[in-house]
């Protein structure tokens, strides 16, 4: 099944430093199917026009398949389209929300994040705590880096935050947070709940309406999808009640020089022209993951997690870092006092892509007492033969730096 999924990866059969290569960045960014890229190029060269604007033909069209891949995403989802929010990313989509939320926010009130977030749930949280005087608490975790769920439900119950923001899934160590009990802990005290989904959307597949969640960012990119697109989720009387983030065309319902009325959610978040080629790429990617088996596909992306772990661990020296029981598909590891940068480096001549570095995380690093970690994320294009690649280079890389 996985060498025939393989063969409508283009990049994957492809060369790096003359070696056939062997990809393991994709929590960094997915490589994307043939019908993804045709999408695209098909857009272009015979449907390209702009959206909900123009009578014509082709402007009717474009808009017809926009429209129709903010339902294929709803459905995905389990949500409904009008909850569907494009926007250029997972942390453009943290930033509108972040800016939306601030004024339901005063002193004193409580935003809890956990140590695993990415930088862009961290920042934009800092910052609209600066404006408002809110504070911004963090959740407890242990020295590998998992969360201590108790504990975190326990902090909920005591600091009854206005705002919890937490990921899905870590994107650098890939732990799996069970959104769901956090979410249920701080339903009684009214906390606005987001989910950063940047990394869980193509490994977990999740049912928003189960996770009960207010809101949900995500990036196409991390899930088969084109570069330069995201989008959100907002439960519908939430997200209607937030004002405007940017401003200009299309997103209004009436402009005249004394004033100007906006459009209802969804529209009103996004002005200007959209990334429409994005979007229909990104209806590619959904069509695609709609056609395989997500079931065997995720049993079998465990299977090579596992495998790879058993392999690593094998290796003397080495220490992978976080939740090894529930895991997306990200092995982040040290080796002594090594770092990061050289292994990694050493790995790219083997044809071996792996991210070195924080992640993105560096509070998390932090915690960790490290400076950065190499990250090997699978996806369910990784072969077996992939992982015996990458730890022949690894043992290489070894011996090298232990000369
Ligand atoms: N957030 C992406 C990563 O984890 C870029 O690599």
């Amino acid at each position: 099944m996985i060498e025939q999924l393989r063969k409508d990866f283009p990049l994957l059969h492809t060369h790096i430093e003359e070696q056939p290569i062997c990809y393991f960045d994709s929590a960094a960014t997915t490589q994307k199917p043939q019908s993804v890229i045709d999408a695209v190029n098909k857009f272009y060269q015979q449907e390209n026009a702009n959206v909900h604007r123009g009578a014509h033909t082709l402007s009717a069209a474009a808009t017809t398949q926009y429209e129709a891949v903010r339902t294929k995403l709803a459905d995905f989802l389990n949500v409904t389209s009008k909850e569907i929010v494009w926007t250029k990313g997972a942390t453009d989509s943290l930033n509108l929300i972040a800016a939306g939320l601030s004024e339901k926010l005063s002193h004193d009130d409580v935003i809890l994040i956990s140590p695993l977030e990415h930088h862009a749930n961290i920042v934009p949280w800092q910052q609209i705590a600066q404006k408002t005087g809110a504070k911004l608490e963090v959740l407890p975790a242990d020295q590998q880096g998992v969360l201590d769920l108790e504990a975190a439900k326990q902090l909920i119950n005591t600091l009854k935050p206005k705002i919890l923001s937490v990921c899905h899934a870590s994107n650098a160590l890939g732990n799996i947070h069970d959104v769901a009990a956090l979410i249920t802990t701080a339903k009684p005290y009214n906390t606005i709940t987001i989910v950063d989904g940047a990394q869980s959307l193509l490994h977990l597949r999740p049912d928003l309406s189960a996770m009960g969640c207010d809101f949900f960012v995500f990036s196409a990119h991390k899930a088969l999808g084109p570069t330069g697109l995201g989008g959100l989720f907002g439960r519908y009387e939430l997200l209607n009640d937030m004002p405007v983030y940017q401003t200009g065309g299309e997103m209004i319902e009436r402009v005249s020089f004394s004033g100007t009325t906006f459009r209802d959610a969804p529209g009103k978040f996004e002005p200007g022209t959209p990334n429409i080629s994005g979007v229909i790429g990104f209806g590619a990617a959904l069509d695609y993951l709609n056609s395989v088996d997500a079931a065997a596909l995720s049993k079998y992306e465990q299977g090579l997690y596992h495998y790879l772990l058993s392999a690593l661990k094998a290796i003397d020296g080495i220490k992978v870092w976080g939740d090894t029981e529930h895991n997306i598909g990200v092995v982040s590891f040290t080796y002594k006092d090594e770092h990061h940068f050289d292994i990694a480096t050493f790995l790219n001549t083997y044809g071996v892509a792996v991210r070195s570095g924080h992640h993105c995380t560096q509070p998390l690093m932090e915690h960790l007492s490290l400076s950065g970690t190499v990250r090997v994320s699978l996806a369910f294009y990784n072969s077996y033969n992939d992982v015996d690649t990458f730890i022949d280079a690894l043992k290489d890389t070894i011996d090298m730096l232990e000369e």
